[in-house]
């Protein structure tokens, strides 16, 4: 049994200027897959809502399902880092976020949580500090809150790019090891990324973060074709005879080539 990534060996990463490769994973099959090629990050997002149960957003996704899903993928990864997210509803307080991060570590075999959200969301990341609970944030597009705030490029407006830094400068002060930035121009995730020690992880964030993230099932060419697809998707399967295991690895070298993503697959 190899040991697995910690949060220390991942901001060594950032610090060492070695690009992390993260994917979403939502089952043991894939997450061995993933592992073999050398994908750094197995996030088990609640985008399994979209992806796997067919819903419109991830807000139905309950506890259960991710303490399911986070237990495939941590029985069938060697040496990646489980990270896992804390479902829409879970986290309304400390408390609340204590209770449903445990599951998650103890029942699920996770290493990390993700929550989303900036300065209301402090505290919890300080109450689940204190119990040695790792922490990853994420800003920019929350997906659980788009109801409310639509899905499109956050961060624009000066304004807005300035409490988006300030509340990653927070998250960071209140103890989390790591930050998904999603759908921001790549000139504010690159400040971003300067100003934190932690790693920080893009996507819609242009190449200049310590890391990517792609929807696995986006990176196998099977996003949905109504609509069109978000500018940072693309299709690593079409076109390569590796198979599923070399588009994974393609995606990863393109990554620590700092290769992908490419500008016409940033914001501005
Ligand atoms: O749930 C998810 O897949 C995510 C990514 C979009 C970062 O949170």
């Amino acid at each position: 049994m190899n040991t697995p990534l910690s949060p220390a060996d991942l901001r060594a990463r950032k610090a060492a200027g070695e690009p992390l490769v993260a994917l979403t994973c939502y089952d043991a099959a894939f997450a061995r897959v993933l592992d073999r090629a050398g994908v750094d990050i197995l996030l088990v997002g609640d985008s399994l809502g979209m992806v796997l149960q067919g819903r419109e957003t991830t807000l139905p996704v309950d506890l259960e399902a991710m303490v399911y899903h986070t237990a495939c993928v941590a029985r069938g990864r060697r040496r990646a880092l489980v990270l896992a997210d804390l479902p829409f509803l879970s986290y309304t307080t400390p408390e609340r976020a204590l209770h449903s991060a445990g599951r998650l570590l103890q029942a699920g075999g996770a290493q990390m949580v993700k929550l989303e959200g900036g300065a209301a969301r402090l505290d919890t990341v300080r109450r689940l500090g204190a119990e040695g609970i790792p922490v990853c944030a994420h800003l920019g597009l929350l997906p659980q809150s788009v109801l409310r705030h639509g899905y499109h490029v956050h961060g624009r407006e000066p304004a807005e790019a300035e409490c988006i830094l300030q509340d990653a400068v927070a998250m960071q002060k209140a103890g989390a090891q790591m930050l998904v930035l999603e759908c921001v121009p790549e000139v504010l995730a690159a400040e971003i990324a300067q100003a934190l020690e932690i790693p920080v992880i893009g996507i819609g964030a242009g190449s200049r973060c310590d890391g990517q993230v792609l929807v696995l099932y986006d990176l196998l060419g099977l996003t949905p074709l109504e609509g069109e697809p978000p500018r940072f998707v693309r299709d690593f399967l079409t076109g390569q005879d590796g198979g599923i295991a070399g588009a994974v690895r393609a995606y990863a070298e393109a990554v620590r080539a700092r290769a992908w993503p490419s500008p016409d697959h940033g914001y501005a």
